[in-house]
């Protein structure tokens, strides 16, 4: 259902307009003034705004662009009088969806309104399409490890069900990716999807985020706000560093959980919201109950499911399919026709820890495919940190030919002291001379 407001000084007219939209099917709401009008526009937002272009106090040009202004999405139609059509074509110009000129008989406003909402519906679906097709090719889950297989499993067997998901896992490991996953495959992928970080914000503007607030409800509240939880009607809330949630507002949210119903800041009036909650946290949040920073009613509401997202290191069989997927993804922004990684390449992605997880390994491979000049990704592109670690992990027997391991050390010593071979000589302990004789024997320089 649509909601319209008609903003009309004229009484009679603000009856027929009334009379009509409501047999259309709409929820009408009238203002008998500019001042009125700006007022219900301040306050809420409405699919479709029809104002009378002149009325005593304030102009339809100026309702025009405060309705613009407050709802870009929503559609405004001018009501002009007789002889005035140019003032109409203005309010076009700025905006304006339509116009229709005084008087008119019932079945043309019908025909103008009818048009203006089955414009709207088109484009409220094309916005919810797009959105969909965006959120599909960004989101692909890359990953044949059994680790990430028995995630992706659990993702397809809870993301139908309507149940509260919780999310742990270092940072880069995918949560973020894994909730809205969840949301596209979900009942509620026509819903809208929104996430705050609950650690970002503080705890006040963090309540008003989640719950809205009436006019007046504090200073700067200007006008009515719908919080998050409203606004997600429908659809998924993802509550994302739910760890750092204040104690006030655990138990904020912990009693949403239970009643299903939410208040605005400043009102007295409950509210039911029909929202999927999905949280996340890059600590074990066991451990924060045990030490007493989280709330255990809180955490078994929330802990329907719990999915563990695992960190890169833990499956490192993930490691070559995700970084040809970034190599590909940076390929085309960048232009650059780099077809692969070198051994020693994929050697060193493959033994590095990666602490930043997957996001980290998304950055590097990013920054090489900028640096590198060749065909292949070398170990030259790839940052120190990931390429200074001896790689003992790496030999299929558990062993590596000593020569091998000092050829590495001495690589990374130079590379790390930017080719200064007195630091390098000094850092790994041995003389000037024996370096240089090294440098020389690995073909180094
Ligand atoms: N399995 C995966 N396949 C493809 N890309 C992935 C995968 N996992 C993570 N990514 C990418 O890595 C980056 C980090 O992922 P995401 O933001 O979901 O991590 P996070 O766990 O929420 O991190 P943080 O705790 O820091 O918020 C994103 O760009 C995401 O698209
Ligand atoms: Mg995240």
């Amino acid at each position: 259902m649509f909601d319209i407001l008609a903003i009309e000084d004229d009484l009679r007219m603000r009856e027929l307009l009334k009379e009509i939209l409501s047999r259309a099917g709409c929820s009408v709401f009238t203002a008998k003034n500019g001042e009125e009008g700006l007022d219900f526009l301040e306050r809420r937002t409405f699919d479709l705004v029809i104002t009378d272009l002149k009325m005593p106090d304030i102009d339809g040009i100026t309702i025009l662009s405060k309705a613009r202004e407050f709802n870009p999405e929503g559609l405004v139609i001018v009501i002009t009088a007789y002889g005035t059509v140019e003032s109409a074509i203005e309010a076009m110009k700025l905006g304006a969806y339509d116009y229709i000129q005084k008087p008119f008989e019932p079945e043309e406003l019908m025909l103008v309104i009818k048009k203006a909402l089955d414009y709207k519906r088109l484009a409220d679906e094309n916005l919810r399409l797009s959105s969909q097709l965006e959120s599909c090719k960004a989101e692909e889950m890359i990953g044949a490890s059994p680790r990430i297989t028995e995630v992706k499993r659990l993702v397809d067997r809870i993301a139908p069900l309507d149940i509260t998901v919780v999310i742990e896992g270092e940072t880069g490991t995918g949560k973020n990716l894994v909730a809205k996953t969840i949301h596209r495959i979900s009942k509620r992928a026509s819903g809208k999807f929104l996430s705050i970080n609950c650690g970002a914000l503080t705890e006040t503007l963090l309540e008003s985020e989640l719950f809205g607030h009436e006019k007046g409800a504090f200073t700067g509240a200007v006008k009515q706000k719908h919080g998050l939880f409203e606004a997600a009607h429908g659809g998924t809330l993802f509550l994302d560093e739910i760890n750092s949630a204040s104690p006030g507002m655990q138990i904020k949210l912990l009693k949403v959980l239970e009643d299903g119903m939410i208040m605005r800041i400043g009102s007295t009036e409950t509210v039911p919201v029909d929202v999927r909650i999905i949280a996340a946290s890059n600590i074990l949040l066991k451990k924060e109950i045990d030490e007493s920073r989280f709330r255990q009613d809180l955490y078994y509401r929330l802990k329907v499911v719990t999915i563990t997202m695992p960190s890169l290191r833990e499956r490192r069989d993930d490691i070559p399919l995700l970084a040809h997927h970034f190599r590909d993804r940076y390929r085309g922004k960048f232009s650059k026709d780099i077809t692969g990684f070198t051994t020693e390449a994929m050697d060193a992605l493959l033994t590095y820890d990666w602490p930043g997880n997957v996001r980290e390994l998304e950055h590097v491979i990013e920054r090489s495919v900028i640096l590198e000049y060749g065909k292949k990704i070398d170990i030259s592109s790839l940052p120190a940190e990931v390429v200074s670690r001896p790689r003992e992990i790496l030999s299929p027997k558990g062993i590596v030919r000593l020569e091998d391991m000092e050829r590495q050390l001495i690589q990374s010593a130079l590379r790390f002291f930017n080719g200064k071979r007195d630091s390098a000589a000094r850092a790994l302990g041995i003389s000037h001379a024996t370096l240089w004789r090294k440098v020389k024997k690995y073909n180094l320089d």
